[in-house]
């Protein structure tokens, strides 16, 4: 069983052809609401490859909120440890969308109350877990929590540094893996560059997403590129998500990292032809029929 613990936002998305500057109006193409919100789109990602999915998150007592809960049944994602917060909102993402990449704006709400305490209260659900996916788009020590649970219990972390924030030493030696954008990889490498053991030990977790220029691992501290599938972008929003679910899937199926982020990488490029973070992720004969072509 994969879990994912993490957020879960409503995607407001705008598509334009010309992007505002402060203080200025322009009239948009397209206005859609999208299920989003890293933690969900990495379950829905694993789901959608036929993965058995847990979610452990919080939603507001609102529309968005119920909305979600069917979407997650939809698609075969366990939901009893999803939760509406009384009196709060469903978190949400304010995304333009202009020539194919993306601009966000993340409003919580919801998502700020899966607590420590709250952590605590699913402890038995984590440890009943394979693999734990985590992002950074719920509280700190919330994660934190988390990934001390599951080390304690032997369960595999997947740790996905966004947005970034200076995580601690210790979260390095949790995880099992840590799969930041190439951006937040540069940050990371940048903190622990005096502390060569630590910086060692980080490099042999790292798996670093580029987008179009592909993935990359370390192999006995040698840096190896995994090249991506070449695609036409309509929107990039939730590619990194995609490739996180997909790695748990590859991961958990038995794949060596190296393959499973062969895999992982091209269900991230088959999700970007498609607007919305989950619209565009393949289901598992569409990543197969990919394989085979
Ligand atoms: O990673 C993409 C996600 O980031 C979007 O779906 C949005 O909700 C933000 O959380």
């Amino acid at each position: 069983m994969i879990t994912v613990l993490g957020s879960i936002n409503m995607d407001l998305v705008t598509v334009t052809r010309k992007d505002p500057s402060i203080g200025e109006t322009v009239l948009g193409d397209q206005f859609s609401t999208i299920p989003g919100g890293k933690g969900a789109n990495q379950a829905v990602a694993a789901a959608k490859l036929g993965a058995d999915v847990q979610m452990i998150g919080r939603i507001g007592d609102d529309l968005f909120g119920q909305e979600y809960l069917n979407h997650f049944m939809k698609l075969g994602i366990s939901t009893e440890n999803v939760e509406p917060v009384t009196d709060e909102k469903t978190g949400i993402a304010s995304i333009t969308v202009y020539e194919g990449d993306n601009k966000i704006i993340v409003v919580p709400g919801a998502n700020n109350f899966l607590t420590p305490e709250v952590v605590d209260d699913h402890k038995e659900d984590i440890i009943k877990s394979d693999w734990l996916l985590l992002q950074l788009e719920i509280p700190l020590e919330s994660v934190e929590k988390s990934l001390e649970i599951a080390y304690k219990n032997g369960v595999k972390v997947i740790l996905n540094p966004a947005p970034f924030h200076k995580i601690p030493k210790d979260w390095i030696k949790m995880a099992t893996y840590l799969t930041p954008n190439q951006y937040e990889a540069a940050q990371l490498l940048d903190l622990y560059k005096k502390d060569e053991k630590l910086l060692n030990n980080l490099k042999e977790k790292l798996v670093i997403t580029k987008g179009s220029a592909g993935v990359v691992i370390f192999e006995g501290n040698k840096e190896q590129s995994i090249p991506a599938l070449k695609v036409e972008a309509v929107d990039t929003t939730g590619a990194g998500d995609t490739f996180n679910g997909a790695l748990a899937v590859g991961l958990s199926e038995g794949k060596s990292l190296r393959e499973a982020c062969q895999f992982a990488a091209r269900a991230a490029a088959i999700s970007v032809t498609k607007l919305g973070a989950q619209l565009g992720m393949p289901n598992r004969t569409e990543l197969d029929d990919q394989l085979d072509a």
